[in-house]
Parts: structure tokens; C-alpha cells; sequence
């Protein structure tokens, strides 16, 4: 099989490739990056001579692009990781969410019409069901929840969910799509909580905890993610929703302790700043379906899970340190010097 994997170049999609290439060597992976400040092309960097992958810089919003790869590679599977996918960006400039998350979509899914797929993977994420209270511990996520987004990035991923599934009714498009809880691991860009926090921490910088950290979410190691997508691939049913989560609800305070124990330094060191608009409190999916469909467990436990995760970024610090030297720096002198 020949896969298009979008957005190959960020964090999940990435961890997606290397689980691929190394567990289906069969299959040959085109992976789609338009290289955005979150794409990396250095994370790649061992796989690039690999005979079964191809990495082309390609926007998935470049119709005539995406015509071209297609008719060039002939995919059977699409997987769509491409997306602007951090939710304080949204909320300082939504319409680039609006036109990869929703446009580029659609661009792939025209493409997949018109040159025939297998399937259309849509990798989408939790917060298209919007939050739960904190006083209701027995509410979980399930797929039949319904969609109420809070930030202009869970819209623009919701509005995409929505159009894929039209997509499958009005014309038959294979497709299906994976909902997922809070990812971390290896190579996520340290602008999300995790890998944020070990950098400041290991910088000696503030931890910048917005509100009372007192906020939920449902973290599941990358690798796990990557397992149910793939599993998904070749078992799951067309047209078919399934929320990926690992029931390991942390809130944001428990989550900078534990960093910052790891790493020996002080929680003097946390600062709590004004909140985030639309903050939403709580996230918990149900991953029942999946379980029972599929078979799919996660199993890397939270405390193995975050081992690992610390290990690579104090053995990568070239990786992050580049990052951070860069245009990010602008970033996050803007979303935090006055905050
Ligand atoms: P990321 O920001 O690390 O990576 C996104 C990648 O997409 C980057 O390589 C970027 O260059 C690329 N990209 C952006 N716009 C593009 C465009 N127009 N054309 C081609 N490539 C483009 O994101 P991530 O955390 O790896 O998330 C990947 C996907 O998983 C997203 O769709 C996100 O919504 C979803 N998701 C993420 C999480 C999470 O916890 N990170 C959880 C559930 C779902
Ligand atoms: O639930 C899945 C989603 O998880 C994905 O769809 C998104 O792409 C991904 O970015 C993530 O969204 P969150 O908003 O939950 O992740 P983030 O790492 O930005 O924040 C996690 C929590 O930590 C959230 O409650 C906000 C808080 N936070 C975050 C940052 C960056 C802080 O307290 N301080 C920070 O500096």
C-alpha cells in the first residue's frame, strides 16, 4: 500500500511514520508537510533515506499540488494529520485554522474523489465535544456526544469532522475518523503544556500555569495514539467515528509537579497567569468502542509514559534548543511577557 501521511513533519505525525515504516515495512509512506513553524524536517532526518518513504514539502490546501502527488503516487490510504493544531494560537488568529483545518481537508478528500482511495483517515481530536464539569467525575466523551467546540480551533476541527462525514454520505468516501485526548512524547513542539514546561524548567524559567491549574485533560503517550490509528486502518469500519483516550485524567498543577520533581527543580519555580479564554475544564473520553471493535488498549502508563518523554527532551536538547532560538521566541515574548 502506498500511505499519504499529512502533516508527517509535526509531533503525532511523525510518531506516526516511524511506527509505520517500522511495524508495516511493506507499505511505502508520502508523507505531505507544508513545514510550517510546528513542521521539523530534522525529525525525519532518520527515516529520509529509508527506500519506502518520501517526504514532500507540499501545502494540503494547494489543490493543484495535491492533484499532481496524486496522480504521481496513486495512494490507497490518506491519513490527514495536517492541521494548525495549538489552541492559543486560534484564539489570536483563527483563519488560518479555518483554512487548513476545514479547506485543506476538503482539498484532500476532492483529490481522494476524484483519483479513488481505500480509505480517508481523519485524525481529529477530543475537544470537538467541548468540556465536562469538574463536579461530574462519572461523564465521559462517547462518540455519540454532541459536538460543542469552545475555541476557533475545536470549531475548525469539529466543522472538518462534519464535512468528512458529509463527504461519506453524500458520495461514498471511505473514510473514518479517530477523536483523541492530550498526546506527549517524543519530538511535541514545546509550545503545548508538556514539553513547554520541562524546557522552562530545565532553563530555570517560570512554569506558566494559567488560572488555578486546576483544568483536566486525558493524556495518552503518542505511540499509543499511533497504534489505534493504525489499527483503525485496517480494521475499523467506514464511516465510523472512535475516540481514542487512555482514562488517565491529570490536572495541569499535578502534571508541573511531577515535571518538576522529575527534573529536580523547585516549584517556586510555577507562575500562575491569567487564564485562557474559553478555558475548557475538563476533557475524558470514553474509549469503549474501540476497545470492543478493535481491541485497542492503551499501554504505556502515565508514570512510564512521562519517564520517556523527560529522558528525550534532556537527551534532544538540539532539537528543542533550536526551536527555541528561533522565530518561536516572538511567540512567546507576545502570548507571555505581559501575562
Ligand atoms: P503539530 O502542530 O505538531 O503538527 C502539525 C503538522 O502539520 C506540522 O508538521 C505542520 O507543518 C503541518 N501543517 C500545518 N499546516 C499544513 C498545511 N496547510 N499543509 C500541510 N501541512 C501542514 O500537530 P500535532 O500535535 O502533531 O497534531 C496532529 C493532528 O492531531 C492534528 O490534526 C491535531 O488536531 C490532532 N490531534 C492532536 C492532539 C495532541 O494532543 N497534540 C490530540 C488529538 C488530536
Ligand atoms: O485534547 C486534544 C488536544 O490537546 C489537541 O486537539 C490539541 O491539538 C492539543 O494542543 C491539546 O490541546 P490543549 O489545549 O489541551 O493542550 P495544551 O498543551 O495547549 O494545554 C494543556 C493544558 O495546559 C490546558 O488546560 C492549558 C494548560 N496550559 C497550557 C500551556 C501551553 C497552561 O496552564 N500553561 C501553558 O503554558
Amino acid at each position: 500500500m502506498t500511505i499519504f501521511v499529512t502533516g508527517g513533519a509535526g509531533f503525532i505525525g511523525s510518531n506516526f511514520i516511524f511506527h509505520m515504516l517500522d511495524r508495516h515495512p511493506e507499505d511505502r509512506i508520502v508523507c505531505l508537510d507544508k513545514l510550517t513553524y510546528a513542521g521539523n524536517l530534522s525529525t525525519l532526518s532518520s527515516v529520509m533515506d529509508n527506500p519506502n518513504f518520501r517526504f514532500v514539502k507540499l501545502d494540503i490546501c494547494d489543490r493543484e499540488g495535491v492533484y499532481r502527488l496524486f496522480e504521481e503516487e496513486h495512494p490507497d490510504v490518506v491519513v490527514n494529520f495536517a492541521a494548525e493544531s495549538h489552541v492559543d494560537r486560534s484564539i489570536e488568529n483563527p483563519e488560518i485554522f479555518l483554512q487548513t483545518n476545514i479547506l485543506g481537508t476538503q482539498v484532500l478528500m476532492d483529490a481522494c474523489r476524484k483519483y479513488g482511495i481505500q480509505r480517508f483517515h481523519q485524525v481529529s481530536t477530543d475537544e470537538v465535544y467541548g468540556d465536562l464539569p469538574l463536579d461530574r467525575p462519572d461523564l465521559f466523551f462517547t462518540e455519540e456526544t454532541p459536538i460543542r467546540t469552545s475555541s476557533p480551533y475545536s470549531a475548525s476541527k469539529a466543522s472538518a469532522d462534519l464535512l468528512v462525514l458529509a463527504y461519506h454520505r453524500t458520495y461514498g468516501l471511505p473514510v473514518t475518523i479517530s477523536r483523541c485526548s492530550n498526546n506527549y512524547g517524543p519530538y511535541q513542539f514545546p509550545e503545548k503544556l508538556i514539553p513547554l514546561m520541562i524546557a522552562n524548567a530545565l532553563n530555570d524559567k517560570p512554569l506558566p500555569v494559567y488560572g488555578k491549574g486546576e483544568n483536566v485533560r486525558d493524556w495518552l503517550y503518542v505511540e499509543d495514539h499511533c497504534k489505534a490509528i493504525d489499527r483503525i486502518l485496517r480494521k475499523g469500519r467506514v464511516g465510523e467515528v472512535y475516540n481514542i483516550g487512555g482514562h488517565n485524567e491529570m490536572r495541569n498543577i499535578d502534571i508541573v509537579r511531577i515535571i518538576c520533581k522529575a527534573l529536580g527543580k523547585p516549584e517556586s519555580l510555577i507562575t500562575y497567569v491569567t487564564d485562557r479564554k474559553g478555558h475548557d475544564m475538563r476533557y475524558a473520553i470514553d474509549p469503549a468502542k474501540i476497545h470492543r471493535e478493535l481491541g485497542w488498549l492503551p499501554e504505556t502508563p502515565f508514570a512510564d509514559g512521562i519517564r520517556k518523554t523527560i529522558a528525550w527532551y534532556l537527551e534532544n536538547r538540539t532539537w528543542w534548543e533550536t526551536i527555541l532560538s528561533g522565530e518561536y521566541r516572538d511567540y512567546y515574548e507576545k502570548m507571555y511577557g505581559n501575562r
